[in-house]
């Protein structure tokens, strides 16, 4: 029996899929965050359940030589970045790892795992954050929420975001204070600015500005957006998004036009894109483009084929490809993402692109007398409706491209379709989140004959 609070010293033999390292005491698993495979510590017990415990590292007796110091000040106390103590070549090897145990796990799928594709520079990838605001101490406090909690944590800095989203952030932070601001209570629900989201487009030429608040209007509208759009004049886009439900979901549904408008636009793969500001966008565009190229690579698009580009989004995967085949239909279940998508086809001049609103579990039903050849598949983490992938069974495409940013449903997904005869290809890791442990992956399947 391990008791809370008793010390002990561990070697540790894995890592959990957050990246936690993982050691046995007389065979009872404890976690501890932190922790790097291979290294040997003396560890507090810090809680106990039934079949496992957590522990806090007290000393690192025999240190990995995968382990680096994080660059972060926020590290200890962030909940972003929790495989900055990791060097990259051990962050990518955890993933290939992650992900071929995971397929072998819970989708009981033996197959080969490329390695990661990662990045030459790691750090200051993303081209979107939302920053909740807050009240400390009478300061105002801004960044990223603690694990497991809402207390924010006050970025000064972010390595994962672009510099000048740290920039604004700051800058804000100093306004609002000069402002005397009502800044939200997450707790009491009260008060008025909650936060901002910041978008950016890959060139860095237009960036986007939402400012969040808990009630109808911006107080001191104008004045904010003055400040701000002169002291950042790459602001193309100001917005205002209203937010009065007691929540922590930051974006509220409703937003208005302060600035410019209700976009920005960014090239990916040669195409541009008018990205309204709450459709999805991948948040690292330099991965999007290396995981496009290997998903339209590894389905060996044929000038006669039909594509299905299921969850489309504003249409980038579809678009990217359109110009390799006779005809490409994207389905998406966000109504402006799919007006993105038509505008976005019109503004390449793209015509054999088509584009449908709704769930892909309520309309793959339409598409049942088309010829797909390849269908690509992009779901959000939860992945695949049971309904649809038996629509995509009946539908006996030859190939499938699932690209996933979450393996353990890609597991379960990927038993489905194996288990109703295709085979897996090939199975690729893109490293579209460095620094902490969230997995893109991009998956070759064909119908067996
Ligand atoms: C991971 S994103 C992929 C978007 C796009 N393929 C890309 O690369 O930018 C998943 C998309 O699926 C959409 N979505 C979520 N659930 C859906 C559903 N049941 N049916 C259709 N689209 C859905 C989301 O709005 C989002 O645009």
């Amino acid at each position: 029996m391990v008791e809370k609070n008793s010390y002990h010293e561990v070697t540790f033999t894995d890592l959990t899929h957050d990246a936690m390292g993982v050691c046995k005491i007389d065979g009872y698993p404890v976690f501890v965050k932190d922790a790097l495979k291979g290294e040997k510590a003396l560890i507090k017990v810090v809680k106990t359940n039934k079949n496992f415990g957590f522990g806090r590292l007290i000393e690192i007796k025999d240190v990995s030589p995968f382990r680096k110091q994080p660059i972060c000040d926020h590290f200890n106390e962030c909940g972003g970045c929790n495989m900055m103590h990791m060097n990259y070549e051990m962050q990518l090897g955890f993933k290939k790892h992650r992900v071929k145990e995971t397929l072998r796990k819970l989708g009981h799928i033996e197959t080969d795992v490329d390695d990661t594709v990662g990045m030459n520079n790691p750090f200051y990838y993303r081209n979107k954050a939302i920053i909740p605001f807050g009240m400390e101490n009478g300061k105002i406090v801004a960044g990223m929420y603690k694990p497991r909690s809402h207390d924010i944590v006050d970025v000064r800095r972010c390595h994962v975001w672009p510099k000048v989203f740290s920039d604004i952030t700051r800058f804000l932070k100093r306004f609002l204070e000069s402002l005397d601001y009502s800044i939200y209570d997450e707790i009491t629900h009260s008060g008025v600015f909650r936060g901002i989201m910041l978008r950016r487009s890959k060139d860095n030429e237009q960036l986007s500005l939402t400012l969040i608040v808990n009630g109808n209007k911006v107080p001191f509208q104008d004045a904010i957006v003055d400040a701000v759009k002169e002291r950042f004049p790459c602001l193309k886009s100001i917005m205002a998004n209203f937010n009065k439900e007691k929540t922590n979901v930051m974006l509220g549904r409703k937003s208005k036009v302060l600035l410019g408008e209700d976009a920005i636009y960014d090239t990916l793969l040669g195409n541009e894109y008018r990205i309204s500001h709450k459709s999805f966008y991948q948040v690292n565009p330099l991965q999007t483009e290396a995981l496009y190229t290997k998903a339209i690579e590894v389905a060996d698009l044929q000038e006669t084929d039909t594509v299905m580009d299921a969850f489309c989004g504003i249409g980038t995967i579809a678009l990217s490809l359109a110009n390799k085949v006779d005809k490409v239909i994207g389905l998406e279940s966000v109504k402006a993402a799919v007006e993105d998508a038509k505008e976005n086809a019109v503004r390449n001049a793209i015509d054999n692109a088509e584009f449908h609103a709704g769930k892909v579990e309520d309309i793959i039903g339409k598409f049942k007398r088309e010829s797909v050849d390849v269908l690509f598949i992009d779901p959000p983490r939860k992945g695949c409706k049971r309904e649809f992938l038996d629509a995509v069974l009946a539908m006996g495409i030859k190939k499938i491209v699932y690209i996933s940013c979450n393996v353990s449903t890609l597991a379960r997904d990927l038993n489905i379709l194996v288990s109703d005869g295709y085979i897996i290809k090939s199975v690729t890791p893109f490293d579209m989140f460095p620094q902490t442990s969230h997995i893109e992956s991009v998956t070759m399947l064909e119908k067996s004959a």
